[in-house]
C-alpha cells in the first residue's frame, strides 16, 4: 500500500467546541470558519441552544453567532444532553455553575461512565452545587449561583477541568488560579486572550482576572491534529508515496503524536508554517521509513493523550518494543483505551500487554487478521482503520459510523490517499 496526495482533515474538535462555547457568551457578532461538524461539536450546539443562545445551523464554510454575553443564557426547559461528548459536559459544566438556576446534565452510555467529580471538586468549591444520582457520572444537576474565587490544584493533568474552571471564573468574574501537574492543552487560554481577557499562564500556573466582559471574535478552525495524526501514521507505515496533511494546527501542547512518529523513524515535516488567529498552524508532510519501537516519557503523555491507540498500532509494525506508561487517563476515555487497544491487538495477531497505566507492543511484519471491537469509540475505529488499510491486513471493524463523533468523511479520505 502506498500512500500518495494532499488531504486538508476536518476542524479542531477541542478549538471547535470552545469557538461556539465563546462566541454564545461573548457580547455581539462572532463569525466561525471550517468548524468541525460532527456529532460531539452539535452535542455543543445544542446545549447551548437549550440555553437560549442563537446558535444557527452549523457549516464548515461558516456562520455568523450573536452573542448574548455573560449573563445571556437562561434555564433549559429540558435535559441538556451531551451526546457522547466529555468536552461538552465538562466545559458547560463550568459555565452552568457561575448562572443562577439549574441545569440537567446527560449523556449517552459511554459519556455516563466517565467521571465528573473531578471538574465538579473545584466548582464546588468555588460555591456551586452538584448532584449525582449514581456515583462519579451523568446524569448530573448543576445548581449555579453566586461563586468566589478558588486556587485549585488538579490531581490529574486535564485542559477539561482547567477549562471549566477557567469558564467559570470568567462568567462569575472572579479570579481564579489552576496548578496542573503537566501542561494541557491551551486553547482556552489562546481564546480567552484573543477576546480580551487577561489570562496568564506561568509553568504550569494558570490564572485568570475577571473583567466582566467577553468581547466577541472570529475563529478560523485550524485542522485537528489528533485526525492529522492518523493520516501520519498511515503515511509513517505505508510502503511507499508521502502525504501532506494542510492547515493543520501545530499547538506544541497537542504535537507529541507527530514527535513521536518521528522517533518512531518516520519522516515529518513542517512546512508553510504561519500563525492564524493565535495557534500555530502547518502543513505536514510524511512519509515511511524503518520503523522502530520506542519508550513514551509519561511527561510528554498529555500532549498526544487523543493519540495513543494510533501509536499503539503503529508499534505494532514498528521492530522491537514500545512502551507506554503515566497514561491511566486512557481508561476513561470514550472507551477503557488500555484494555481495547491491547485486546484488539491481541486478537489480530499481535503481542501487546496492558500495564495498569499504559501498555507494552512487540512490533512485527507478519499480517495482522481478523474483527476488531471499537465498543463505539471513535479512535479505536480510527487507529485500527488505518493498520487494516496496510497491505497484508485484513481486519473487520464491528463500528464504522462511530467515527462521526469527531471524523465524518474519515473513511473516505483513507479511501482516498491510499493505493
Ligand atoms: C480535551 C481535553 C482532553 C482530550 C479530549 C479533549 C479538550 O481531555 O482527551 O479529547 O478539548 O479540552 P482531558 O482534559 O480529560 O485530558
Amino acid at each position: 500500500m502506498k500512500v500518495d496526495g494532499a488531504l486538508r482533515v476536518p476542524g479542531d474538535k477541542s478549538i471547535s467546541h470552545r469557538a461556539l462555547m465563546l462566541a454564545a457568551l461573548g457580547k455581539g457578532e462572532s463569525r466561525i470558519r471550517g468548524l468541525l461538524c460532527s456529532a460531539d461539536v452539535e452535542s455543543t450546539a445544542g446545549v447551548l441552544r437549550a440555553l437560549g443562545a442563537g446558535i444557527p445551523e452549523i457549516t464548515p464554510a461558516g456562520f455568523a453567532v450573536k452573542g448574548g454575553g455573560l449573563r445571556g443564557l437562561r434555564e433549559s426547559a429540558g435535559d441538556l444532553d451531551c451526546g457522547n461528548s466529555g468536552t461538552t459536559a465538562r466545559l458547560m459544566s463550568g459555565v452552568l455553575a457561575a448562572i443562577p438556576f439549574d441545569s440537567h446534565v446527560t449523556g449517552d452510555a459511554s459519556l455516563s461512565r466517565r467521571p465528573m467529580k473531578r471538574v465538579a471538586r473545584p466548582l464546588e468549591a468555588m460555591g456551586a452545587r452538584f448532584e449525582f444520582t449514581s456515583g462519579d457520572g451523568l446524569p448530573m444537576t448543576v445548581r449555579g449561583g453566586l461563586l468566589r474565587g478558588v486556587t485549585w490544584f488538579s490531581e490529574t493533568p486535564s485542559a477539561q477541568v482547567k477549562s471549566a474552571i477557567l469558564l467559570a471564573g470568567l462568567v462569575a468574574d472572579v479570579p481564579v488560579e489552576v496548578h496542573e501537574p503537566a501542561a494541557t492543552r491551551d486553547h482556552t487560554e489562546r481564546m480567552l486572550r484573543a477576546r480580551g481577557v487577561d489570562v496568564r499562564t506561568e509553568e504550569h500556573v494558570v490564572t485568570l482576572v475577571p473583567a466582566a466582559r467577553l468581547d466577541a471574535a472570529d475563529t478560523d478552525v485550524p485542522g485537528d491534529p489528533s485526525s492529522a495524526a492518523f493520516f501520519v501514521a498511515l503515511a509513517a507505515m505505508a510502503g511507499g508515496g508521502s502525504l501532506a496533511i494542510e492547515g493543520v494546527c501545530v499547538n506544541p501542547t497537542r504535537t507529541g503524536a507527530f514527535r513521536a512518529l518521528e522517533e518512531f523513524g518516520a519522516r515529518v515535516q513542517y512546512q508553510d508554517a504561519r500563525d492564524d488567529g493565535g495557534e500555530p498552524v502547518a502543513t505536514i508532510v510524511a512519509a515511511p521509513r524503518l520503523l522502530r519501537g520506542v519508550t513514551i516519557d509519561p511527561a510528554v503523555v498529555p500532549s498526544l493523550i487523543d493519540e495513543l491507540p494510533m501509536l499503539a498500532c503503529v508499534a505494532a509494525r514498528a521492530e522491537g518494543e514500545t512502551r507506554v506508561t503515566g497514561a491511566a487517563e486512557l481508561r476513561v476515555k470514550e472507551s477503557d483505551r488500555i484494555a481495547a487497544v491491547v485486546r484488539n491487538l491481541r486478537a489480530i495477531g499481535a503481542d501487546a500487554e496492558e500495564l495498569p497505566d499504559g501498555f507494552v507492543v512487540r512490533g512485527s511484519d507478519r499480517p495482522y487478521r481478523g474483527r476488531v471491537t471499537t465498543h463505539g469509540d471513535h479512535r479505536i475505529a480510527m487507529a485500527f482503520g488505518v493498520l487494516g488499510a496496510l497491505s497484508g491486513n485484513a481486519l473487520d471493524i464491528d463500528d464504522h459510523a462511530c467515527v462521526n463523533v469527531s471524523y465524518p468523511g474519515f473513511w473516505s479520505d483513507l479511501a482516498r490517499v491510499t493505493s
